[in-house]
């Protein structure tokens, strides 16, 4: 039984002010157990500040990215070490503005998920078509290339520890959700190409969806057969808007 996962990704936002008020929010709201996952994704210099106040809770904490190097001349870049050292237990890799902002090409993406893997932390690997893929129809062929580039690495066998998100880039930052259907199909194709490889790992993977996730539309999306939780941006930023998530799941 895979279990709900609700991440929330801060992205470039937040003060030492608006943390401590939104985890004390989030973790008065999670006292209570309801069989979900929480994790937040602060950006680097909150990491400290996460991992003092969640430390012993039922929340846990991730980085947004990594570098795969583990030290030396890399000036302005965190290592996979400095990472475990602040206790986190995820890192997301991947995410559509690293590749689109930052550069980062698939074979970036995965050298950074087997330094996450190997240094003992679980990569979030994020993939995801852009609206014109879209309406090219080549959702499909580049969700499955961004995945080959990482199982042709690591192999198959590393996404057990690992987790997916599939964030259609054209739902992100948008207020557009792709419909619990299209997400569904995605997702489904994303566990078929895991089958193919390995029918264990294939039905243990949790594949998140991420994209204008909200408190209204998550029931409907983590409903469905495929879909094992959340990766979530702005609703993650507000206390009753990420437990709203956390508290659709039925
Ligand atoms: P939004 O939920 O703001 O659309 O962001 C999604 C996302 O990019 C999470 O990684």
């Amino acid at each position: 039984m895979r279990r709900i996962l609700v991440a929330g990704n801060w992205k470039m936002h937040g003060s030492r002010a608006m943390v401590q008020e939104l985890l004390e929010g989030l973790l008065a709201g999670t006292e209570r157990e309801n069989g979900v996952d929480m994790a937040v994704f602060p950006p680097y210099p909150y990491l400290a500040q996460a991992q003092s106040l969640l430390e012993n809770s039922n929340i846990t904490w991730g980085a947004q990215n990594l570098n795969p190097a583990p030290k030396g001349a890399h000036t302005g870049e965190v290592s996979p070490s400095m990472l475990l050292d602040f206790g986190c237990r995820y890192v997301l890799v991947g995410h559509s503005e690293r590749r689109t902002i930052y550069g980062e090409s698939d074979e970036n993406v995965a050298d950074r998920f087997d330094a996450a893997l190997e240094a003992g932390l679980e990569p979030i690997l994020c993939v995801g078509e852009t609206l014109e893929e879209r309406e090219d129809n080549l959702t499909e062929a580049v969700v499955e290339r961004q995945l080959d580039a990482v199982l042709n690495q690591s192999g198959v066998a590393a996404f057990s520890r690992a987790v997916v998100a599939y964030e259609p880039v054209w739902a992100i930052g948008t207020g557009k959700t792709a419909s619990p259907e299209q997400a569904q199909a995605v997702h489904a194709f994303i566990r078929d190409k895991f089958a193919s490889r390995d029918d264990i790992i294939a039905g243990q993977i949790r594949i998140l969806y991420g994209g204008s996730v909200n408190g209204s539309n998550a029931a409907d999306l983590f409903a469905r057969e495929d879909i094992d939780g959340g990766l979530v941006g702005g609703a993650s930023l507000k206390v009753e808007d990420f437990l709203s998530i956390r508290n659709a799941v039925v």
